[in-house]
């Protein structure tokens, strides 16, 4: 089966993504998985579409060369919102979106005040048809009973593993391996840049430097006020509470305290007293209420997420039946991101394939 693609966003993830897919193109395939990138759409690249397929990786190279994507050779030069974009490729694929052959992946900015207009770019595919997989923590963080109901109702899939901790499976385990689990909260590390800060700062490393450096590796977002001031963590803390606690949080309403204030003398202290600062992610079920914040905590020496270095992250899940569970994440980086949408693309696809019914999409 051919999986007709529309890429929306193709910065530093989607293009990873497009390279990934190419590298493990006959790997796929031997698997009964054909892939088609179809669209493209970006915010000052241009806009590219061809039913029969476009040369992804050679869009890509235009990109890094500054160049547009609209002006491959054959392919028509569009412009207009993504939003309009989106309805237009799922008009131009509607023999692959009736067949649950149309995927968008959508890797825009994340916003953090609304989540928009990731979660109109979400709602406009599942209305087309199209599954969506996102590494985008935009639309979960702040829509996420929405769009879930919206899919259900399309009988489309709404993934989103690469919106925390990249690939390392947080939802897919949950959804998939922990039938009749009860999550009841979480604690975590999950923002990289922050977690190289502090780990620095114990080395006596500045603060300034340390971020630097993660800005270069392109790990900090494109905004690094986001990660410095907890607006990363507290979005990735919405996103799991909302799916994992059936919350309905959004980032303003995690109580957030990055780590903008935190001193090397705050940091040296607590390494020299066997204690390591963290900057933690925490929810619980309160009642009926799910309460989050993230904030810096100085943890004992022998605390899991205290033994975490550099850029690594952790999620301790905490569980009706099985006690606590603790994913922890060593490498990071571009390629674990772009696996986490290919996972999810692999997802659907099982789900589609010829030996299992097709959803039906209703309209
Ligand atoms: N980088 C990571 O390690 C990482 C890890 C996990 C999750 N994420 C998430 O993945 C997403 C993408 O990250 P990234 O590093 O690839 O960001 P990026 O390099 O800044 O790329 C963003 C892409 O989205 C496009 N875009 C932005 N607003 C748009 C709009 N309104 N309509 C159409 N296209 C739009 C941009 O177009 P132009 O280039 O033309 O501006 C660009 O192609 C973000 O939500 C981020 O939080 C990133």
């Amino acid at each position: 089966l051919t999986f007709d693609l529309v890429l929306v966003g193709f910065g530093h993830v989607g293009r990873r993504f497009v390279r990934l897919l190419d590298a493990n193109r006959t790997a796929l395939e031997s698997g009964g998985l054909g892939v088609r990138i179809v669209g493209v759409a970006t915010r000052r690249h241009g806009h590219a579409y061809a039913s029969r397929g476009l040369d992804a990786i050679a869009l890509a190279d235009r990109v890094e060369l500054g160049e547009r994507v609209g002006a491959e050779r054959g392919v028509r030069r569009r412009s207009g919102a993504a939003t309009a974009f989106i309805r237009d490729a799922g008009r131009r694929s509607a023999t692959a979106a009736r067949q649950g052959r149309l995927v968008v992946v959508e890797t825009t900015t994340l916003d953090i005040e609304r989540g928009q207009p990731a979660i109109d770019h979400v709602r406009t595919a599942l209305d087309c048809g199209a599954h969506v997989v996102t590494a985008n923590k935009g639309p979960v963080a702040f829509a996420y009973g929405a769009l879930a109901r919206a899919a259900e109702r399309a009988g489309r899939r709404f993934l989103f593993e690469g919106a925390v901790m990249d690939g390392i499976p947080i939802f897919n385990l949950v959804r998939d391996t922990l039938p009749g689990v009860s999550i009841t909260g979480f604690r975590g590390v999950v923002n990289s840049t922050t977690n190289y800060i502090l780990t620095a700062m114990e080395s006596g490393e500045p603060f300034g430097a340390a971020l630097a450096a993660m800005q270069r590796a392109g790990i900090a977002e494109a905004d690094a006020s986001f990660d410095v001031d907890g607006w990363d963590a507290a979005a990735k803390t919405a996103a799991l509470a909302n799916v994992l606690l059936g919350a309905r949080l959004t980032p303003a309403s995690v109580a957030r305290e990055g780590v903008a204030g935190v001193t090397p003398a705050r940091v040296k202290a607590a390494r020299a007293a066997g204690r390591r600062l963290k900057l933690v992610a925490r929810a619980e079920r309160a009642g009926r209420a799910v309460l989050a914040r993230v904030a810096p905590e100085e943890l004992p020496g022998d605390d899991l997420l205290a033994g975490l270095e550099g850029q690594q992250n952790a999620l301790v899940l905490q569980t009706d039946l099985l006690g606590e569970i603790a994913i922890v994440q060593r490498g990071s980086g571009l390629t674990m991101t772009a696996y986490a949408l290919m996972a999810d693309l692999i997802t659907i696809a099982r789900q589609c394939s010829p030996r299992r019914r097709a959803p039906r999409a209703r309209r």
